[in-house]
């Protein structure tokens, strides 16, 4: 199964325009405790190189396009978020890196939690042995 989870927004659209409203529990799976924006990346810049011990997100890109590529310890898979009515779940425990912004993105990302920097992993062998430890819990 892809580790790519997208959610549809609905728009409302009419002549004006169109908006999207984003809501905790019916179109966004978890409480919004924190949402924060990339924007102005350098070019050739590739951002993330992380995963989380607890925490659910979503990525929308509210303008212009990059790729998402998700890692759970066994398969990757990568996604590119080109559009405003699209968003990507990331939950449990996934390495997740961001490539190939263009010079006008904007990613913005709605999170379960606020900022913890402890709830980060940011060495890739110790996400490795995160992931074993979760597959096998020692007794
Ligand atoms: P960083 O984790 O390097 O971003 P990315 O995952 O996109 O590569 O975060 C950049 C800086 O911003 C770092 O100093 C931590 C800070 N930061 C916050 O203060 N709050 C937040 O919610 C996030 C995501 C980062």
């Amino acid at each position: 199964m892809s580790l790519i989870k997208l959610i549809t927004f609905d728009v409302h659209g009419d002549d004006r325009g169109s908006l999207i409203a984003l809501e905790q529990y019916q179109n966004i799976p978890f409480d919004i405790k924190r949402i924060y924006y990339i924007f102005d990346t350098k070019p050739g810049v590739a951002r993330g190189f992380h995963a989380h011990k607890n925490l659910q997100q979503v990525a929308v890109c509210l303008k212009g396009q990059c790729r998402i590529m998700l890692d759970d310890g066994q398969r990757t898979d990568d996604v590119l978020l080109d559009s405003p009515a699209k968003g990507l779940l990331i939950d449990g425990l996934k390495w997740r890196e961001m490539h190939d912004f263009s010079e006008d993105c904007v990613l913005m990302v709605l999170a379960s939690e606020v900022y913890d920097e402890s709830d980060y992993i940011r060495d890739y062998d110790d996400f490795k042995r995160a992931v074993k430890n979760e597959n096998s819990p020692v007794k």
